[in-house]
């Protein structure tokens, strides 16, 4: 059985209606094998809006986000993305999407044999197959310089600390001016003032690349500091949704325990 989504405000989401939405995922349905994961999933992202998504642990928001990049391909539903149906798209089309789309890792997932410019470099390089050293150059200084770790651009991943491979995996997702950026989980597992220093970026890169996000996040601070809207995953649909102030009232026993501190 499906459970029936909590809702707890109909004005707010008649107002975010007014505009074309950016990402649009109806009624998606996931499972691996027994395991269905996503069951009427529907969540709409307008233009410059951070949505965030929480839920517990492995109740499927990474499985989400994977779909949204056509990395995971969902059992049914519809995802539109700048208002094309991605579910319909060649492989060429799909590469091309996702060069608009950056995606920051839930694990930094940069390639460790690799200096900090070789990663950064490497999508700028598939993208362009440019060989004009200079440009790529100035597009990696800048995206670090925005990040605050220009000066790390010759080391390797392991020589980093967590969270500066956390800033690392925002910049590599910025070298391709996108717009949209997906971050899994950016503050996990950094202590507060790290996590504030993320947060801060976050919304940094909202300004400056004029970005619409998903931010998945457990990160109550995090998620009162950036979010517009955010969506609630459980039981494989969107539970509950609204706004951080109305988030943080319901009474509800899926909900609640996330935002007691
Ligand atoms: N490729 C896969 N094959 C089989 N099962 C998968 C696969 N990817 C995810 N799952 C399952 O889907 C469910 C949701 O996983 P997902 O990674 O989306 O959780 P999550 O909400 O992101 O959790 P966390 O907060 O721990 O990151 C889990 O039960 C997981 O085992
Ligand atoms: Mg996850």
């Amino acid at each position: 059985m499906i459970s029936t989504p909590l809702h707890i405000e109909e004005k707010q989401t008649a107002l975010r209606n007014d505009a074309e939405p950016i990402i649009e995922v109806t009624h998606l349905q996931k499972a691996f094998g027994s395991n269905e994961v996503l069951k009427d999933f529907n969540l709409k992202v307008f233009p410059a809006e951070n949505v965030v998504v929480m839920g517990k642990s492995g109740i499927g928001k990474t499985v989400l986000i994977k779909c949204i990049i056509g990395l995971i391909k969902p059992d049914a539903g519809t995802l539109r993305v700048f208002g094309e149906d991605i579910l319909v798209m060649k492989q060429k089309e799909l590469d091309d999407l996702r060069m608009r789309i950056g995606f920051v890792f839930q694990s930094s997932a940069l390639y460790d044999s690799m200096t900090i410019r070789e990663n950064l470099e490497f999508p700028l390089r598939r993208k362009h197959h440019i060989t004009v050293k200079i440009n790529i150059e100035e597009k990696v200084r800048e995206v670090l310089r925005n990040v605050g770790l220009e000066h790390t651009i010759d080391l390797m991943p392991s020589e980093l600390s967590g969270g500066m491979r956390k800033r690392i995996g925002i910049a590599r997702s910025l070298v391709l001016d996108p717009e949209i950026v997906l971050y899994d989980e950016p503050t996990t597992g950094l202590d507060p003032i790290t996590s504030g220093e993320i947060t801060d970026l976050i919304l940094d890169v909202q300004k400056k690349y004029n970005t619409a996000s998903i931010i998945i996040t457990h990160d109550v601070e995090l998620a009162k500091r950036v979010s517009s809207h955010i969506v609630f995953l459980s039981d494989g649909i969107a539970y509950a949704e609204g706004k951080y102030e109305d988030i943080i009232k319901i009474e509800d026993p899926i909900v609640k325990p996330f935002f007691v501190r």
